[in-house]
């Protein structure tokens, strides 16, 4: 195995210290972030990442309020308590945890949040923002992966990046923010022909599709940096988009499945409120912590 394997378990334990440190420097100011999480049901993974999420924000010293609604809740009903939380000042960051049940549009409720205290990053305003390149909130899981990436490569000026899928909260915004670090970046997706073809030319691959073991060792260019998103449950554990032992033969660094992007982005949601509290009281965000 030729690869440096990325240690994004290591690297969100830093994430995680510093935002701690910005936590206690706000706090000697009299702030003290909260961080807001609305769980709607009762889906067995989402109730694991909202416990996690609730630790980790007791952790670095933040107020963690945790909304627990049943899964016949009215979308109404949801966005009435996104509207109060969006009014408390105590709330610096609001995350509603998806999948929603069916009769509660995402998007709605998504836009319904304080763009200023959206730490998913999710609202329309944000996801233009980023489109724009301009300050705002900017998804968990692709500010994450971007760094990984910072660490791994520094200046990606003039690399060339795969985002392999397009989705609005991890391969678009990916896509957008490696583009702003001067890389040149193509996004493929299900539709995409000779996807191998594409992969090889690429410094920098991410792969957000959800298939696992798609992306194979033989698809990468020698030395290339590889950040897998992909989670699946398989019979022999979870594993990534990309196939390990292949691509760690061939690629300069790889993240692991789990240990990887995984850990950081609960970290980035962190950051995210830390820079969601600065910004609401008009302070400059924190080193470290945003794109
Ligand atoms: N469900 C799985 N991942 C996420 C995430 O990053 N944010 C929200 N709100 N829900 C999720």
């Amino acid at each position: 195995m030729a690869a440096r394997i990325i240690d994004g378990t290591a690297h969100a334990a830093r994430v995680r210290s510093k935002v701690a440190e910005a936590v206690t420097d706000l706090r000697s100011q009299g702030i003290v972030p909260g961080l807001a999480v609305v769980l709607v049901g009762d889906d067995p993974a989402s109730q694991i990442y909202v416990r996690s999420k609730e630790k980790k924000a007791v952790e670095v010293g933040m107020t963690s309020f945790v909304h627990r609604l049943p899964a016949d809740t009215a979308e109404a009903d949801l966005l009435a308590l996104v509207a109060d939380l969006n009014a408390d000042a105590a709330v610096h960051g609001i995350l509603v945890q998806f999948p929603l049940p069916p009769q509660i549009s995402e998007a709605t409720v998504a836009d319904a949040i304080d763009p200023a205290k959206d730490v998913d990053g999710f609202h329309e305003i944000n996801q233009g923002l980023l489109a724009l390149g301009r300050p705002g909130l900017v998804p968990c899981t692709p500010l994450g992966c971007l760094m990984l990436l910072r660490e791994t490569r520094g200046d990606m000026s003039g690399l060339d990046a795969v985002v392999i899928g397009r989705s609005f909260n991890v391969g678009l915004p990916a896509a957008q923010l490696l583009l702003r670090e001067n890389a040149t970046v193509t996004v493929a997706h299900s539709r995409t022909r000779d996807l191998a073809d594409i992969v090889r030319r690429a410094d920098i691959v991410v792969a957000a599709v959800g298939r696992a073991g798609m992306v194979r060792g033989d698809w990468l260019k020698q030395g290339a940096t590889v950040i897998d998103v992909g989670i699946t449950r398989t019979d022999a554990g979870l594993v990534g988009d990309c196939h390990f032992a292949s691509c760690a033969e061939v690629a300069g660094a790889i993240t692991p499945v789990p240990g990887g992007v995984g850990p950081m982005t609960i970290a980035c949601l962190l950051a995210n409120a830390v820079t969601a509290a600065c910004g609401i009281h008009g302070l400059p965000a924190s080193e470290g912590l945003t794109a």
